[in-house]
C-alpha cells in the first residue's frame, strides 16, 4: 500500500499504524562518532528511513559530532552512499533529508568543544523549533562514554526542562562495563550529569520484531501461559549460532570473549523474556522489575556443576572458503585463551521454573547463521499408541525463529492418512515474512524511535545491568583465572555446530 503523507509518497503496506507514531517531540538528534562505522552503517540509514516512513518528529534535525575536520557537505557525502543502498528513494527526496544533516566537530575531552556545541545546537534549535529537546547518541568507543558524558554535562547541555530546555536523553551501546565494578563505575560517570530516566542503554536485540513478540505470545495468548512451567516443559534452549568470526574487531574482543559479547546482553535478556512472570501492565519500569525479579532467581554457577563449555574455533571451510582459525586473526595473540563459544546452563530457582534447565549458546563461525528459542514440552504422560505404534510419541515443541526466518512453528502429532495407524508430526507455522508484506522497523530504527518518545521498555536498567554482571563475573574470574584454562577450552573446527562436548545439547537445540 503506498500512501501521500506530507508530500511523500511512503510505501507502508499494511502496518501503517504501527510504523507511523503520533506526537513525536520535535528534537535534535545529535551523534557522537559520526565519522565512524556505527553511524554510517546504523544509525544515519535507520534515520534516513525513519524519515521516508514519515517516524522522524516534525521539525527534526540531526547534528554529527567527531573529531574527524569535515565540512557538512563532506559529511553528508560521505553517508549519501550507505543511504542509498538501504532505501530506493528519488535523488531530490535524498536531497530533502540531507537537508537535516549537520555536522559539528569536536575535541572529546575538551569542554570548550562542547561550549562552542551548546551555543551552535541553542541556535540551530531556536531556527529549526526543537523546543530545546537533545537526543544525545555516543556512537563512539565505549573509553570515551564518562569523557563525553562528562563534558556534555559540565557544559551544560544535560539539563532538562530549565531555562527553556526540553528534554534531554542519552543514548549508550554495549558493553556497560567489563565486568560488575567497571559496570558500576562507568553508570556513577553517567549519573554525575544525567539521572535514570535520561539514560537509554541500547541491547539491539530488544529491538527485533520476533523478541519483541515473545511477550505478546505469552501473555496475550490464554493457551500458552497454562503449559509455561516445570509441569510440562522439559527444557528451554537458545541460540545464537553466527558464521561470521570477529571480523576487524580482535581489540575489543580479546578482552571480551563471547561471554560478555552475547550473554551479558542478548542472551540474557532472550532468557528473561522467556522466562519471567507476567507484569501486572505492559509498562517499561512494570517489565522491567520482572526481568530483574528473574535474573536473581537464577541459581549462581559454581565450578562443580559442569554447566559450562567454552570453545574456540580452529581453522575450517565454510561454503568453499578456508576460514583461519581465531588464533590465525589478526591481532590476536598466538597463544589467547578467549573464548569464542560458549554453552552455559542456567537454573533458575522459582516454583516455575525448578528443575527445567535452559541451555544458553553462542559462537562465531559455526555452520550457518541462526538464532532460535527452543521450548521443548514433555512427553504425554501416558502413551495409549503405544502398544500399536511402538514407537515412543515425540513431544511438542515449540520454536520461535529470530534468524534467518522470523516466525514461530509449533510441532505436534497429527496420523497420517491410510489404513493403518501411523503418527507424523506436523508443523504449524507463523511467518512474519509471508504474513506482513509491508514496512516493518529494523532494530535501529525502532531503537531510536522509543529514545524520542523516551520510551525504556526495550533498554537496560542500570540494577539489571549489574544482577546480570553479578551473575557473570564469577564465572568470567574462574574461566579467565584457573589454573588449567588452556585445558577448559575446547576447540572446534570453523564451520561446524561448536566443540564436541556441546554436540548433545546443540542437537537438542537445532534438530
Ligand atoms: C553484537 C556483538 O552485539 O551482536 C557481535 O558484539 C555480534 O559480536 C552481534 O555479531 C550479533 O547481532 P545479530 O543481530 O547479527 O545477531
Amino acid at each position: 500500500m503506498t500512501q501521500e503523507v506530507n508530500g511523500k509518497i511512503c510505501n507502508l503496506g499494511n502496518v501503517c499504524d504501527c510504523v507511523t507514531v503520533k506526537d513525536l517531540d520535535p528534537c535534535i538528534i545529535i551523534i557522537f562518532g559520526a565519522s565512524g562505522d556505527l553511524t554510517t552503517r546504523k544509525l544515519i540509514p535507520a534515520l534516513f528511513r525513519m524519515w521516508i516512513n514519515n517516524s522522524l518528529p516534525d521539525p527534526v534535525a540531526i547534528v554529527g559530532c567527531a573529531r574527524t575536520e569535515f565540512s557538512r557537505s563532506e559529511f553528508i557525502a560521505k553517508i549519501k552512499k550507505e543511504c542509498m543502498t538501504c532505501a530506493t528513494v528519488a535523488e531530490s527526496q535524498w536531497n530533502d533529508f540531507a537537508a537535516l544533516l549537520h555536522y559539528f566537530q569536536v575535541e572529546y575531552d575538551s569542554l570548550n568543544s562542547y561550549l562552542q556545541l551548546k551555543m551552535f545546537l541553542k541556535d540551530l534549535g531556536a531556527a529549526k523549533g526543537t523546543h530545546g529537546n537533545k537526543l544525545f547518541d555516543l556512537a563512539v568507543p565505549p573509553h570515551l562514554y564518562s569523557i563525553i558524558a562528562d563534558n556534555i554535562g559540565q557544559a551544560g547541555l544535560a539539563h532538562q526542562y530549565k531555562e527553556n530546555n526540553g528534554w534531554c536523553r542519552l543514548v549508550v551501546e554495549k558493553p556497560f562495563g567489563s565486568d560488575l565494578y567497571t559496570s558500576q563505575e562507568l553508570d556513577k560517570s553517567l549519573h554525575r550529569h544525567f539521572t535514570e530516566p535520561q539514560i537509554f542503554r541500547i541491547d539491539h536485540y530488544l529491538a527485533k520484531e520476533t523478541v519483541q513478540n515473545i511477550l505478546m505470545l505469552r501473555f496475550a495468548n490464554a493457551i500458552f501461559e497454562p503449559l509455561w512451567n516445570r509441569s510440562y516443559i522439559d527444557y528451554v534452549g537458545i541460540l545464537a549460532a553466527e558464521q561470521i568470526g570477529i571480523e576487524n574487531r580482535s581489540g575489543y574482543y580479546e578482552n571480551s570473549g563471547v561471554i560478555r559479547d552475547m550473554f551479558q546482553n542478548h542472551m540474557l535478556q532472550l532468557l528473561s523474556l522467556i522466562a519471567m512472570e507476567p507484569p501486572s501492565h505492559f509498562e517499561a519500569e512494570r517489565v522491567r522489575d520482572e526481568k530483574l525479579k528473574l535474573f536473581r532467581s537464577i541459581r549462581p554457577f559454581t565450578e562443580k556443576q559442569g554447566d559450562v563449555v567454552l570453545g574456540q574455533y580452529g581453522p575450517g571451510i565454510i561454503g568453499s572458503e578456508a576460514i583461519p582459525g581465531y588464533l590465525g586473526e589478526k591481532g590476536v595473540a598466538p597463544d589467547s585463551l578467549t573464548p569464542t563459544f560458549a554453552l552455559l546452563r542456567f537454573a533458575i530457582e522459582n516454583w516455575r521454573w525448578q528443575g527445567v534447565p535452559f541451555y544458553l549458546v553462542s559462537g562465531k563461525r559455526m555452520k550457518r547463521k541462526e538464532t532460535r528459542i527452543v521450548i521443548q514440552f514433555k512427553e504425554v504422560p501416558h502413551s495409549l499408541f503405544r502398544d500399536v505404534l511402538k514407537e515412543s510419541v515425540s513431544a511438542n515443541r515449540l520454536v520461535l525463529s529470530i534468524y534467518p526466518e522470523e516466525g514461530i512453528t509449533l510441532s505436534f502429532q497429527t496420523k497420517s492418512p491410510g489404513a493403518s495407524v501411523c503418527l507424523r508430526t506436523m508443523d504449524m507455522d507463523f511467518s512474519y515474512q509471508e504474513s506482513y508484506k509491508g514496512v516493518s522497523l529494523e532494530a535501529y530504527e525502532k531503537v531510536l524511535l522509543d529514545c524520542i518518545l523516551g520510551d525504556h521498555m526495550l533498554f537496560w536498567r542500570q540494577d539489571g545491568v549489574e544482577e546480570a554482571w553479578s551473575l557473570l563475573t564469577p564465572l568470567l574470574h574462574s574461566c579467565e583465572r584457573c589454573e588449567n584454562r588452556a585445558q577448559k577450552l575446547h576447540t572446534y573446527d570453523a564451520g561446524s555446530w561448536g566443540p564436541d562436548a556441546a554436540a548433545g545439547i546443540i542437537e537438542k537445540i537445532i534438530s
